[in-house]
């Protein structure tokens, strides 16, 4: 596997794969691998010739208020999982080989940014658009895979490419869990021990209304209402910052379920916000 942290140089191996003829298959991420990031690298290597991972944690994408300094960073083991899961490259950029002092450009999709994460992290969405165009535009590839469990990242993503004729497919992958059913997230190292024996409940909640909406149940507040009654009853202290139901594709609030919708929620326990969601009435 070779490391490169230069974009240009990144550039050139992307632009050199392409006139080979060979397929190529991103996956952008921000590191301290888990097996959610490793599923991704493996479905690659699967399915392109050649895998890119890029190692990036993207200031841009964090609010003056959040854990930039402290999100979990390993990039020893990083490169050794990443080897292991047969990626070819791994991309590392410094940031301010990323963003120029006078950087000037931004990528924005708002109407995907309105609600869920977008509501509580202002330039969120600004930040994950644009570091991913400008990884789109480095690696050229023919596909880029990202996990469910951001599935709104996943949405916004799908309607840059289409908006901006980015000639790349958005792939996204289911999410990985925890035998407890806890999703995978970097950001479960901030969970107590105590902590962690509760987050399970986030998955339990969010299971709990895909049973009631199966069961009939097609009011979003009355299936809002029995989210929140749930995180306070099994996890008391916990903070819901939302639960939603959406439409998949748009991300727009859904009030009456009558087709496939999304159930989304973003928890604060603790240090940790965590995220998880469901497709209701997939099928309908
Ligand atoms: O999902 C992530 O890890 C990040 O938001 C991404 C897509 C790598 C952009 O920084």
């Amino acid at each position: 596997m070779q490391i490169i942290t230069d974009p240009h140089a990144f550039q050139q191996r992307a632009m050199a794969e392409r006139a080979s003829g060979a397929t190529t298959a991103l996956v952008p991420t921000m590191g301290f691998f888990h097996e959610g990031h490793l599923s991704l690298m493996r479905w690659a290597r699967e399915n392109a010739d050649t895998v890119f991972v890029s190692l990036f944690v993207n200031p841009t994408q964090f609010g003056p208020d959040e854990d930039l300094d402290a999100y979990p960073r390993d990039l020893d083991r990083d490169a050794r999982l990443a080897e292991e899961a047969g990626v070819d490259v791994l991309f590392a950029p410094d940031p301010r080989a990323i963003y120029a002092e006078d950087h000037a450009t931004w990528v924005e999709v708002p109407t995907l940014a309105q609600h869920l994460c977008g509501a509580s992290r202002p330039v969120h969405f600004r930040g994950v658009a644009t570091i991913v165009s400008i990884l789109l535009h480095l690696a050229m590839p023919s596909m880029a895979v990202f996990g469910q469990k951001d599935w709104q990242q996943l949405a916004l993503l799908r309607r840059m490419a289409r908006d901006l004729f980015i000639p790349t497919e958005i792939i996204g992958r289911p999410i990985v869990r925890e035998a407890d059913g806890l999703a995978l997230s970097s950001r479960n190292v901030y969970l107590t021990p105590q902590e962690r024996q509760q987050a399970p409940h986030i998955n339990k909640g969010v299971q709990h209304i895909a049973a009631l909406a199966e069961a009939g149940e097609r009011s979003a507040a009355a299936l809002k209402a029995a989210f929140a009654d749930y995180i306070a009853q099994h996890i008391p202290g916990a903070e819901v910052d939302y639960f939603e139901l959406v439409h998949p594709d748009n991300i727009q609030p859904v009030h009456d379920l009558t087709g496939p919708t999304l159930a989304a929620t973003a928890v604060r326990i603790g240090k940790a916000r965590l995220l998880d969601n469901t497709l209701l009435l997939a099928d309908a």
